[in-house]
């Protein structure tokens, strides 16, 4: 009776990790330890699992055996006692695959220069994961990706092992939803969705977030547990694009455009405030959207929302140069040889990421019609451009540029002491909201 030998078999593998996991003694593999991978692997440790990260950068994997957080959300007094008690470790061999019961696989997903999804970091991730594969494992994309990648990249590629998906081995997807320097959400609080390739995948990839997350949402498939992330960042993405094409209007007639948003705002239902700026940042909202565009094209759908609010946020950092521009003519200054210095180059205040970041643009941009470029960032010591590394100014120095640009508001710059200060400023975060001064112009 083979059926029959075959369903205790499953039960079996099925029930084994659950009890692993419950107990928490279910040996925890983190793929990628960055931004994402990182914080994750912290929360499953300071849930009583022994986590192992795996990382290619060997550098990464030194630091956090170290205790050395790299990432603004993780704090070293947090990150070095699980290290120093055995909880977490980190390696750059994935042999180390061979002894573990769970993968969650956060390696990067950025987008080729043609705007095609950049496959080869799953793909190498689970190529090697795939080398030491064993029955028994619960294994989680979390990468953004389109829908489909689970199912149509992901499994084929573990189940060349022979072994069965919802049976020998539990597949999943569960969207990062990771706001970096958000201070009321992060991690642990922030509800997890999870959608396996089968009805076991997702119950066992429920019961494993459950251990350390507070809020796990269940859904039907891992299509719909990707398209989930895509809709959120794709929401996201157009709405940015409406409020800066409302600032280009609003620019033209004169409107303080912040001040139509904040009113707007007021309205207790049907309207949520978003914010026009120099342009978009970070390694999720300026690139999530084109997997989507790129993979409904082959269904024979154009995702127009998605292409045009990627040329009006794209050119965000051209309406900011001319807003430059024309600040300096009115104080009978030409660009060319004008010293403009920048307040903030990461991608959003309070971080240090400069992945993406419209700073890097317009510094470009500037620098390219002449201008001496210079910046401040308490996040970014140094920041590299075009193969060359510039270096933080103290904000000081600001008061020397003919043009100062307000990037990103980082909480941290004084202010009170640049508007003193400074001869000109071009304000592109509403940073110096409240403050009158002749010689601030707002996007
Ligand atoms: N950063 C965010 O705010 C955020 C939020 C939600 C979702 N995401 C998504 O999560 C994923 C990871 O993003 P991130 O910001 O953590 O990226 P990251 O670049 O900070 O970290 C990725 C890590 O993966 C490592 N890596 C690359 N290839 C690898 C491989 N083959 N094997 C093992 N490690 C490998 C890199 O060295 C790096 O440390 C992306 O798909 C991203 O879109 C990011």
């Amino acid at each position: 009776m083979p059926e029959v030998s075959t369903a205790i078999q499953a039960r079996t593998t099925a029930e084994n990790l659950q009890e692993k996991i419950r107990s928490r003694s279910a040996r925890v593999g983190i793929v990628g330890l960055g931004y994402v991978g990182l914080p994750l692997a912290v929360e499953f440790a300071r849930a009583g699992f022994e986590v192992t990260g795996i990382d290619v950068s060997q550098t990464k994997a030194d630091r956090v055996n170290l205790g050395d957080s790299y990432v603004g959300d993780v704090p070293e007094a947090i990150l070095k006692p699980l290290v120093e008690s055995g909880k977490l470790r980190a390696t750059s061999d994935f042999s180390a695959v061979r002894d573990l019961d769970t993968i969650n696989i956060c390696v990067p997903t950025p987008l080729r220069k043609t705007k095609d999804p950049d496959m080869s970091f799953i793909d190498s991730a689970c190529q090697e994961i795939a080398q030491y594969f064993h029955p028994g494992l619960l294994v989680i994309l979390e990468s953004t990706t389109y829908p489909g990648t689970t199912d149509e990249v992901v499994l084929p590629m573990l189940s060349k092992s022979g072994l069965k998906a919802g049976e020998d081995f539990f597949l999943c997807f569960s969207p990062e939803r990771v706001d970096p320097g958000n201070p009321k959400f992060q991690t642990a609080n922030i509800p997890k969705v999870v959608g396996g390739v089968t009805k076991a995948c997702t119950e066992m990839g429920c019961l494993f977030y459950a251990q350390a997350l507070e809020h796990v949402v269940p859904v039907s498939s891992t299509q719909v547990a990707e398209m989930v992330k895509l809709l959120e960042n794709t929401f996201r993405m157009i709405n940015i694009g409406l409020v800066n094409e409302i600032a280009l209007m609003c620019d033209r007639m004169a409107i303080n455009v912040w001040e139509v948003i904040d009113a707007a705002a007021t309205k207790p239902f049907g309207f949520m405030p978003f914010y026009p700026g120099p342009g978009l940042g970070g390694h999720c909202i300026p690139i999530d959207p084109f997997y989507l565009s790129w993979k409904t094209k082959q269904a024979g759908i154009e995702a127009r929302f998605i292409e045009l609010a990627g040329y009006i946020n794209g050119q965000m950092p051209h309406f900011v140069l001319s807003k430059v521009q024309n600040a300096l003519n009115d104080a009978a200054k030409p660009l060319k040889g004008s010293r403009v210095h920048f307040m903030g180059v990461a991608y959003k205040r309070n971080i240090e990421d400069v992945r993406e970041s419209p700073a890097l643009d317009l510094l470009l941009l500037l620098e390219q019609r002449g201008a001496q470029v210079s910046y401040s960032d308490p996040h970014v010591p140094a920041l590299r451009l075009d193969g060359r590394v510039l270096q933080a100014e103290p904000q000081a120095i600001a008061a020397a540029a003919d043009c100062v640009v307000i990037v990103t508001d980082h909480a941290a710059f004084d202010y009170a002491g640049l508007v003193r200060q400074a001869k000109l400023i071009v304000d592109t975060r509403n940073a110096l909201k409240g403050f009158e001064s002749g010689k601030i112009v707002r996007l």
